[in-house]
């Protein structure tokens, strides 16, 4: 007997409620799937950009990709918060951050290059932009979000997924990550002046990622003008002359 016979006889035993319940386990356990699928859809899309950045010894701007599929549970919860009804079908056409992205960037303007080059690609279709850059939260919170639709082939055919992407900075990621965890401490004594700190944090955080980026344009300003001073005393020895 192999294990699909198995399960069939198992199923065939167990009450009807308890049959619809692995039922419609199964068909979340599809539907995440699908999402597992899209989520690596995109990544790929982005390791893609990474690999060709270090393959033509450029400064690659993707430091590290992060992703999740929401579980069940952050899936009911957030339905609940935003008041959809409590279904798979519901979270398929009322969440589109079941499938989500990190993008972690050495530099800000690298978080709107790789929005870029991702969004341009012509499978990918942007459907809605948060930039908390530009206009960041009460909070302090920065980060660009996207949310796109790519294509994704399955046995039965062709399905649009939703996936969240959310680009940032080293710095604004790590501001994020705590003041994220802020969130989850229940008793908090004097709340009010950690997030007061917390926003002067990201205040002091969006000042330092502006000077690294000046800075990294003054270092790259200085290394043009050493090649073309090499270039131009050793005119043979350009091929050599590695970074
Ligand atoms: P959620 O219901 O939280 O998903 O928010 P939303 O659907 O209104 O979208 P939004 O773009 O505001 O936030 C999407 C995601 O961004 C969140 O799930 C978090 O991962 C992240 N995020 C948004 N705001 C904050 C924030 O203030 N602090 C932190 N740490 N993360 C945030
Ligand atoms: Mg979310």
């Amino acid at each position: 007997m192999d294990n699909t016979q198995k399960e069939v006889i198992t199923l065939a035993n167990l009450p009807v409620s308890t049959q619809q319940i692995l039922g419609t386990a199964e068909s979340i356990r599809m539907e995440l799937m699908h999402y597992t699928c899209a989520l690596r859809e995109v990544k790929t899309k982005l390791v893609v950009l990474s690999d060709e950045f270090s393959a033509q010894r450029k400064r690659n701007p993707i430091e590290f990709i992060t992703s999740r599929v929401k579980t069940p549970e952050s899936i009911v919860n957030k339905l609940k918060r935003k008041g959809f009804p409590l279904s798979m079908e519901s979270a398929v056409q009322n969440l589109y951050d079941i499938a989500g992205v990190r993008v972690i960037c050495s530099f800000v303007d690298d978080i709107y290059s790789v929005a870029n080059m991702l969004t341009s690609q012509d499978d990918v279709h942007v459907l809605m932009v948060k930039d908390y850059i530009k206009n960041p939260k009460p909070n302090g919170y920065r980060s660009l979000h996207l949310i796109i639709s790519i294509p994704v082939f399955f046995s039965q055919g062709k399905r649009e997924m939703y996936v969240e992407v959310q680009i940032r900075t080293i710095a604004m990621d790590f501001w994020a990550s705590l003041e994220h965890d802020l969130k989850y401490k229940k008793e908090v004594p004097d709340v009010d002046r950690i997030q007061r700190e917390l926003k002067k944090c990201a205040d002091d955080i969006a000042a330092t990622d502006q000077k690294m980026m000046r800075l990294r344009d003054e270092i790259d300003s200085m290394r043009r003008n050493e090649e073309i001073r090499v270039i131009r005393n050793f005119p043979g020895e350009r091929e050599d002359y590695v970074i």
